[in-house]
């Protein structure tokens, strides 16, 4: 099976935890995309659900499936939250923000009470740090805030390259937030939930992809079936 055939299985297998009048979290990139098409498949069928999206690409997406959406002004918590990932580690700690929507599915998370990981095992690390984390920040300032992000690796022992984030027009990437992202190039990182609470102090970041303690399964698909891996 080809790779996108196993992220629409992930999706599939997470499908199964949703339940009748839940409040849901629909994360972003193209496995998110998976579960968010089978869950309208699923509305069109009768299920009653509500979602929040995590990006405008997922609300137009949720959208055409006919799935009904709200806001976090709206409700309160949400019963779960599905996403993908671009690194899972054996505590279920992420790097996501490779599609640019870190900051609202870092929210997102936050308000659910469950978090479901969907993803092709490729995604599946010992050591995050070879995907390049997602630095998301404002654009005033930038060089010092570049350089207290560095500050921040080097008090962790990581280094790398830190990369302004380009669109495929070569324009500066600018998040639904009206954001920037850093990508830091660091192979591996050391002690990512220290790293991610030095990143969140410094004044200018205004969110990082690393997920720490949110997700509580990841449902892995790889060419030997689907691996369902719970936070212990
Ligand atoms: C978007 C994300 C995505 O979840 C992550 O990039 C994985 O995407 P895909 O399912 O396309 O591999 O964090 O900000």
């Amino acid at each position: 099976m080809d790779m996108d055939g196993l992220k629409r299985q992930a999706a599939a297998q997470a499908l199964e935890h949703v339940r009748d009048g839940m409040k849901l979290g629909l994360g972003t990139g193209s496995t998110a995309k998976h579960f968010v098409e089978l869950l309208g498949m699923r509305v069109r069928d009768g299920l009653s659900v509500i979602g929040v999206p995590t990006s405008e690409a997922t609300r137009i997406n949720a959208e055409r499936c006919g799935i009904a959406l709200t806001t976090l002004d709206e409700v309160d918590r949400l019963d779960l939250t599905v996403d993908g990932a671009d690194e899972i580690d054996p505590s279920l700690n992420l790097i996501k923000g490779g599609g640019g929507a870190l900051l609202r599915e870092k929210i997102v998370a936050a308000a659910s009470d469950r978090m479901i990981v969907i993803a092709d095992d490729s995604k599946w690390v010992d050591v995050l740090g070879r995907f390049p984390l997602p630095v998301e920040v404002i654009p005033f300032g930038l060089a010092a805030t570049r350089r207290a992000i560095g500050k921040a690796f080097a008090q962790c022992g990581d280094s790398g390259q830190m990369v302004l984030r380009k669109g495929k027009d070569g324009h500066v990437f600018v998040t639904d937030g009206g954001h920037w992202i850093v990508d830091a190039h660091l192979g591996r990182i050391t002690d990512a939930p220290r790293l991610a609470g030095l990143l969140t102090s410094i004044p200018g970041v205004v969110e990082h992809g690393l997920f720490i303690g949110l997700a509580g399964m990841a449902v892995l698909a790889g060419a030997g079936g689907i691996r369902v891996v719970e936070r212990r």
